[in-house]
């Protein structure tokens, strides 16, 4: 979850039992190897490192400069100043990473939007490091086996945060959990971890009846003391109900699950084109500053109201806990 996820956050996830991740959205690989570094002070267990996949995000300067007039009126009336110019580079594992992650070699590397070229994901597999990626529908799953995964996470519409998708599959086409997860187990040889909407004991459950080898929760881990949080963000999760979230691209650039806001709806309401990953979220998530809800980026899945504001120790155990009952009550 980029950085919302900390070292305090995935150290005790892995303290309680679980495989905490760290988001290494837009680190370097000095960056990378710090947050590494500080998970490792906190925690001897296992760790995932995450790096979501992105190109450069090329546009005109003329959708820049209308996406930036539009947002300026809303910038004047929150008393933020003038528009940032857009910024962001392409996120990439690049071989000074490929080098870091060798040396220091997290249990588990995955990626967001596919995977990178063969030869970064053999090189990360010869050091023995477990490779993952997301896959939304079957036809993703199956590229990522040939890719050499060795497990698929299967995500859900759902999630909360970017969708997966790297196959260009449009976003009202792609599966809730309930009917992708049992399809992607069907078509792949590789174990499937299941992700969107998998918030307690009964969900986790239900993934694990469904063939799910394991479950990855983002979600209820933001309502986590520990998570790298805006307090607007944290009051809008704690209020959240089943309905209250959309997928759109308007706000980041590429597609993502957000709890409904004016931000959303004013962008919506513009029909301007956003600017591509990650140089319209530059743009839209400075409002935040403003510490109002409704100019705040708010991602969230569908079922952050199945989550509690609690510490991720108490989750994960839990999680553990009700998981084992449910399944205990149907055998
Ligand atoms: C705020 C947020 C940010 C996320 N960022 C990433 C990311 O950078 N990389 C990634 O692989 N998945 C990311 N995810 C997706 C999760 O890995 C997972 O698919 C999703 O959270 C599962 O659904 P849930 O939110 O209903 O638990 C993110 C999720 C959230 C909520």
């Amino acid at each position: 979850m980029g950085g919302i996820s900390t070292p305090a956050l995935a150290a005790a996830v892995s303290n309680a039992g679980g495989l905490g991740g760290l988001g290494m959205w837009g680190c370097s690989p000095e960056d990378a190897a710090r947050r590494i570094a500080g998970f490792r002070q906190q925690s001897g267990g296992s760790l995932n490192v995450n790096y979501p996949l992105w190109p450069e995000p090329g546009f005109t300067a003329e959708i820049s400069e209308e996406m930036r007039r539009h947002l300026q009126a809303h910038y004047d009336a929150k008393g933020l100043g003038v528009v940032p110019e857009p910024q962001g580079a392409a996120s990439d594992v690049s071989p000074e990473h490929v080098a870091m992650l060798v040396e220091v070699r997290p249990e588990m590397v995955s990626f967001h939007f596919g995977l990178p070229n063969p030869e970064i994901v053999q090189a990360i597999k010869a050091a023995g490091i477990f490779v993952v990626s997301s896959a939304t529908t079957v036809a993703e799953a199956r590229m990522l086996e040939q890719g050499g995964v060795d497990a698929i996470i299967a995500q859900g519409t759902e999630a909360g945060g970017h969708r997966a998708t790297f196959s260009g599959v449009p976003v009202s086409m792609q599966p809730g959990l309930f009917s992708l997860l049992p399809q992607v187990v069907d078509a792949v040889s590789v174990p499937v971890i299941a992700a969107g909407g998998v918030s307690d004991g009964r969900t986790a459950a239900a993934a694990f009846v469904l063939g799910a080898s394991a479950v990855q929760l983002g979600t209820a881990f933001m309502r986590c003391e520990e998570a790298n949080l805006r307090d607007a963000q944290r009051a809008a999760l704690a209020e959240a109900d089943d309905s209250c979230t959309l997928v759109t691209d308007v706000v980041s650039g590429r597609a993502a699950r957000y709890i409904r806001n004016r931000l959303v709806d004013d962008l919506v309401g513009s029909g301007l084109k956003p600017l591509p990953l990650p140089a319209q979220l530059s743009l839209t998530s400075p409002l935040g500053d403003s510490g109002d809800r409704e100019w705040t980026v708010l991602f969230s899945g569908q079922s952050a109201a199945l989550a509690r504001n609690t510490n991720a120790a108490e989750l994960v155990q839990r999680l553990a806990e009700e998981t084992t009952q449910r399944l205990r009550a149907f055998a």
